[in-house]
């Protein structure tokens, strides 16, 4: 497995092109459809992803789900980065806004947006996309921050509403006692 894993080098300048930054996700999008074939389980797709996109961009800062465990709030899940807080409530922050909206919320500049949750300060912008299991409820979030500002844009939101489509149909999977 590890021939997937592109491990870029998040220091310097982390900009990428626009035409680095599509082929980037072509590639990544192809990896991670491979990689998932035939996978049942959330928790291993979730996962999978998050190391995937992380690794393959530099501008990525921090990458993580939010999985909604009640009507009203969000926990965190596999992540890659810094500490990052373990609940949001849905009048709270970027997450909230996009669970509570259902849809994908570009923020170019953080300080700008009111009520943002700063868990890094380093975090300068963000996107973070709506993930809706096969019945269309919303089951999680995927969030993204950059150090950069305005980080992320069009593309980001195609690639990543496709990638977290892929979890579609995939359901937690129980742990198995053996005694
Ligand atoms: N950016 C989020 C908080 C989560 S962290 O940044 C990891 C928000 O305002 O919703």
């Amino acid at each position: 497995m590890a021939e997937y894993t592109l491990v870029v080098d998040k220091t310097g300048d982390v900009r990428m092109s626009p035409a680095d930054k599509y082929e980037r996700y072509r590639t990544v999008r192809e990896q991670i459809e491979a990689v998932l074939e035939g996978e049942r389980d959330l928790l291993a797709g979730m996962t999978t992803i998050v190391c995937l996109l992380h690794n393959a961009f530099p501008y990525y800062f921090w990458t993580g789900f939010y999985r909604r465990v009640s009507a009203d709030e969000l926990l965190v899940g596999p992540y890659q980065g810094t500490m990052g807080c373990l609940r949001i409530r849905f009048d709270r922050g970027v997450c909230g806004a996009c669970a509570t909206e259902r849809r994908t919320i570009l923020v170019p500049d953080v300080n700008a947006f009111p009520g943002h949750i700063a868990c890094d300060s380093a975090s300068a912008s963000e996107i973070v996309v709506p993930v809706f299991d096969a019945a269309g409820e919303l089951v999680a979030v995927l969030d993204v921050d950059s150090t950069e500002l305005a980080a992320f844009n069009d593309t980001d939101r195609e690639h990543l509403e496709a990638i977290v489509a892929l979890l579609r149909g995939l359901e937690s999977l129980p742990v198995v006692a053996t005694a």
